[in-house]
């Protein structure tokens, strides 16, 4: 760190005296309100006004009939795939999961907690590969996917950095081949796609819908997460298994596995002050994505995209990717990295160095689950089919894997809300040094 803060490139720049957050939480005061409120009232429990309200609320705001507020995105992706399981494969074990036996299609950059509770059902997940126009899953892969596993009747796809996935060709393909679809809108809360002609939000789309309320998230509960759908059958099984699955007997009576995953209603206070300003949230997200759009321009770099036709962002994080032609050398191990500085060229760990020197903070790109040593021997589907084991000792060529170039040349941007203008310019005077 300290050779950034000698390094002639960045003379005068001095690092910020209060670190400029990827995304951190903004608390306005209404949270206190709810809390206290709770307290108070000595509703502090998983029942309770807050949880009331904010479950009525989102739906509204979303769309959707029934919301069910729970400890974590995790939790209502874990309850919606073991739902979209039963759904399909019947009742499991106690001692087994839904998807025993059973191979997923997965979005395969994104966040582990997307894809994990397939394996907590004991299924198998199969990463589909990602494409460039809007970094979420790639339909083509997804339907040679489904040539390759003409069984596979459930995919689990989220949205990434809250940009929408091309969600009509997911759908159209997911219907072709009677599968269901669990939506991971954890980080897109307020985005919106338009499908079939009409304008609608993330959460809605797909059979079993989630989103997040961790802490930097576009609103946040400290902690958090919500079940979203339109069947109410689903909404009562979901809150069912929430609290431990207890029968309609007068003591403890269980004929299925439960979840201590209910949202407390001291968490459902904070998310309830924080509702009022989520569009205020996403304005400001999208002024920090338009001022690095702007402000980095001259750079051999572009923004993460998105359809600005078929989909309006919440922007909640600014990524850029670097052009190929510009990539100084760059190597990543399992856990560490090593880069060259060169005139005219950066990379993503350069520039997160940098950032960091400065007290600042990025992040790399999500790394694709196919890369992670804990998915290794899953399998990967890339537009060309079979994503594994396409090198050649004899033949020059590797096949494509969009996801790994992506996180191999990207990374997300210091993107909090609380950044100001003139803070956002240093940040972006720090990476263009990067490039001198
Ligand atoms: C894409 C994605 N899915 C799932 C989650 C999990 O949500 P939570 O942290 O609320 O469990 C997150 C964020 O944390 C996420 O970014």
């Amino acid at each position: 760190m300290q050779s950034f803060l000698t390094d002639p490139r960045f003379k005068g720049i001095k690092p910020f005296e209060k670190k400029i957050w990827l995304s951190s939480p903004t608390m306005h005061g209404d949270e206190q309100k709810w809390v206290d409120e709770a307290i108070r009232t000595n509703w502090v429990s998983t029942v309770g006004a807050n949880i009331n309200e904010v479950e009525k609320q989102i739906a509204a705001y979303v769309g959707v009939r029934y919301a069910v507020a729970l400890s974590a995105g995790t939790a209502a992706l874990h309850l919606a795939i073991k739902l979209a399981g039963e759904t399909l494969y019947g009742q499991a074990r106690p001692d087994r999961g839904t998807l025993q036996g059973h191979r997923v299609f997965c979005s395969d950059m994104t966040f582990c907690a997307s894809l994990n509770p397939v394996a907590y059902e004991d299924g198998e997940a199969v990463f589909i590969d990602t494409e460039s126009d809007t970094w979420n899953m790639d339909p083509v892969a997804l339907e040679k996917a489904f040539e390759l596993y003409p069984d596979v009747r459930l995919i689990v796809v989220a949205h990434l950095y809250g940009t929408p996935g091309k969600m009509e060709e997911i759908k159209r393909i997911a219907d072709a081949h009677h599968a269901l679809i669990v939506e991971d809108a954890a980080e897109s809360l307020g985005a919106k796609y338009l499908l079939n002609g009409k304008w609608v939000e993330t959460g809605t789309l797909g059979n079993y819908n989630c989103i997040s309320f961790n802490g930097n998230k576009i609103i946040t509960g400290s902690s958090g997460g919500m079940f979203l759908t339109d069947c109410e059958a689903d909404a009562n099984k979901v809150r069912k298994w929430s609290t431990q699955s207890r029968e309609a007997a007068p003591w403890y009576q269980h004929e299925e596995i439960g979840y201590n995953y209910r949202m407390s209603n001291i968490i459902a206070g904070v998310v309830r002050g924080q509702i009022p300003y989520l569009d205020m949230h996403i304005a400001q997200k999208k002024a920090i994505y338009e001022r690095y759009k702007a402000g980095l321009a001259d750079l051999p770099v572009k923004m993460n995209p998105f359809d600005a036709e078929k989909s309006e962002p919440n922007f909640w994080l600014s990524c850029m990717i670097i052009d190929e032609n510009a990539m100084a050398p760059q190597v990543r191990g399992e856990q560490d990295y090593l880069y060259k500085s060169e005139p005219g060229k950066s990379t993503p760990s350069e520039i997160l160095d940098a950032l960091a020197a400065f007290n600042t903070e990025g992040r790399p790109i999500w790394k694709p689950m196919h890369m992670q040593p804990i998915y290794r021997s899953n399998a990967f589907i890339t537009a060309q089919g079979n994503g594994r084991a396409r090198s050649n000792a004899y033949i020059a060529g590797k096949g494509v894997d969009v996801g790994a170039d992506i996180f191999r040349r990207g990374l997300c941007l210091p993107s909090d809300n609380k950044m100001t203008p003139e803070q956002q310019d240093v940040v972006m005077d720090i990476i263009h040094r990067c490039f001198r």
